[in-house]
């Protein structure tokens, strides 16, 4: 069965000396290297506007390479060439497209060392993380790549009256513009891209401001892999001003977004006022998360799931846990644990295999965080703060830090970055309490922890969220395992590496012949 007999992509363990001498042997070379980025249309570079250089989180004194900004022009280009590719390869089917996106992966997993090394330089991530996201990338292709097979082989036979012949097709809306976030610069990249192209659509797509290297990086092994350079252009740029004028552009004919959730209703909008147009919006967003845990749970694994998931990425994942609801009768055992664990977290330059946690993605993301940091100083408690190793002023470390907070209500929205709010609660009240997250909107990710099924079913019922996880982390969803998106102000679904994901690239035919 196509499903049980996919498998999933291996990775790196750095525990290994081969593994570790690959990795900086690749560090090597990205750092040798001065990468280019900018407009990519018909596999060529343009020259672009406004370049800039893009520099490593950890140490802004390195200068990793450059990136100019799409211009109106180019983007009017690639919007052209895109739209004349368009129907070739639609036609192809699900069979014909599946295979670029199979070699895709097998390029992703070829270059996994070189990709890890630039995910850590560009956007601090761990080198766990960095491999995780090679291997969810190439998960995301060859995934879609199997649904592009069972779902646009053809037309589906419908059941109708006699003399009738009644079938449904599926086919590509034409020119999808992708724009994804820094916190995920390659799998989200990526895996937006492998969808809408395995439904049968041509892309532009904007990597976030942060990440326009390994952006490149990713469209280049795409054109290697054999896809028609036409049917995918890079055009990066600031949101404002390139990814505002995508998202108006009367060529686009959808747009997948991933990010903060300001920014999907800002989209949302100016998809509204389209003149004389109506286009799909699909919309993966931020998260308000929280994690119930209960007094039968196990407490060292829930320290351990917590850390993970609050502190993991440097708490920025939108899946990451923000508001833990420790029960009143174990909460000091349950912190004084994290307090514990939490100082055993190693915060250093991400691209040493001992790292835990790296820095944050920019100074003004640091600045956020600290701004929030002294609001909880004077509204809540700092119950510890990680110390910060030497030479952490060189880039954007950011100590993690543990609060308590003194109301259910406290956070508004999503702070993106290593804070985890603890909530002391008295289970008796579990109604109220979860109903004041419930009322945020969000519905991304849920934690429980307990050993009581009907505890569980009840947080269920009380909050909403798209990926729900029981005696386990919160983060790191695999493709095809648990298919991943929230609701509410958390995101429109469908869900990523899932068995419906490419329904809303696609369009439906209904064709009816009374022969
Ligand atoms: P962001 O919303 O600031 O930016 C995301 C992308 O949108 C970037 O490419 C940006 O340039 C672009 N953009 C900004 N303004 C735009 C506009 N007016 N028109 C068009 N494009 C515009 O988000 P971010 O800071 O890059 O990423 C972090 C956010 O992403 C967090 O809120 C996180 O929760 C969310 N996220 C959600 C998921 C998910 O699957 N639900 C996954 C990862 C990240
Ligand atoms: N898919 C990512 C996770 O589950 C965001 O952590």
């Amino acid at each position: 069965d196509m499903y049980m007999d996919r498998q999933n992509s291996l990775g790196r363990d750095y525990s290994q000396a081969a593994d570790r001498e690959r990795h900086v042997l690749a560090l090597e070379k990205v750092d040798s290297e001065k990468l280019t980025s900018g407009p990519l249309i018909g596999g060529k570079l343009k020259a672009g506007t406004n370049p800039q250089d893009v520099t490593n989180p950890f140490d802004r004194s390195q200068v990793l390479g450059h990136v100019s900004e799409a211009t109106e022009a180019d983007i009017d280009a690639a919007v052209n060439a895109a739209g004349n590719a368009q129907l070739a390869w639609d036609r192809k089917g699900g069979s014909g497209r599946a295979p670029v996106l199979r070699a895709m992966a097998d390029a992703l997993e070829h270059d996994i060392d070189r990709l890890v090394a630039l995910l850590s330089r560009e956007a601090g991530k761990t080198l766990n993380d960095g491999v995780a996201e090679v291997r969810e990338a190439a998960d995301f292709c060859r995934y879609y790549a199997m649904l592009a097979e069972r779902d646009f082989g053809g037309r589906e036979e419908l059941k109708g009256p006699v003399g009738e012949i009644n079938q449904l097709v599926l086919h590509g809306r034409g020119v999808f513009a992708c724009i994804s976030p820094w916190n995920f610069p390659l799998a989200i990249f990526t895996g937006q891209i492998a969808a809408a192209l395995a439904a049968g659509n041509a892309v532009l797509a904007k990597p976030a401001e942060q990440t326009p290297l390994i952006a490149a990086e990713a469209v280049r092994l795409y054109h290697k892999a054999g896809l028609n350079a036409d049917l995918l252009a890079l055009v990066p740029g600031r949101g404002e001003t390139v990814g505002a004028k995508l998202v108006s552009h009367p060529g686009i004919d959808g747009v997948a977004f991933t990010g903060g959730t300001d920014t999907a209703a800002a989209i949302n909008r100016s998809i509204a006022a389209r003149p004389g147009q109506i286009i799909p919006f699909i919309a993966e967003t931020g998260g308000l998360n929280g994690m119930f845990v209960d007094t039968t749970a196990l407490k060292e694994q829930v320290i351990d799931d917590v850390i993970l998931s609050a502190f993991g990425s440097a708490g920025q994942r939108c899946s990451a846990l923000r508001i833990l609801y420790a029960p009143k009768d174990s909460a000091d055992a349950l912190i004084e644990g994290l307090k514990g664990a939490l100082a055993a977290q190693v915060l250093a330059d991400p691209t040493d295999p001992a790292t835990d946690i790296g820095p944050v993605i920019d100074a003004e993301s640091r600045a956020n965080l600290e701004a929030h940091i002294e609001r909880l100083k004077k509204e809540a408690k700092i119950v510890a703060r990680a110390a910060m190793p030497e030479g952490a002023d060189k880039g954007d470390l950011f100590a993690p830090t543990i609060a308590e907070i003194p109301t259910p209500d406290f956070l508004e929205r999503e702070v993106f970055g290593p804070i985890l709010h603890v909530y002391r609660y008295d289970p008796a009240d579990l109604k109220t309490v979860a109903g004041k997250l419930a009322a945020r909107g969000y519905g991304l990710t849920l934690g429980v922890h307990s050993r009581i099924e009907a505890f569980a079913e009840e947080v269920i019922r009380l909050v909403p969220a798209g990926n729900v996880y029981i005696n386990r982390s919160i983060t790191g969803a695999v493709v095809g395992v648990q298919p991943f998106g929230g609701e509410g102000l958390s995101g429109t679904g469908p869900k990523a590496g899932g068995p419906n994901s490419l329904i809303r690239y696609a369009a439906e035919k209904a064709i009816s012949n009374n022969i």
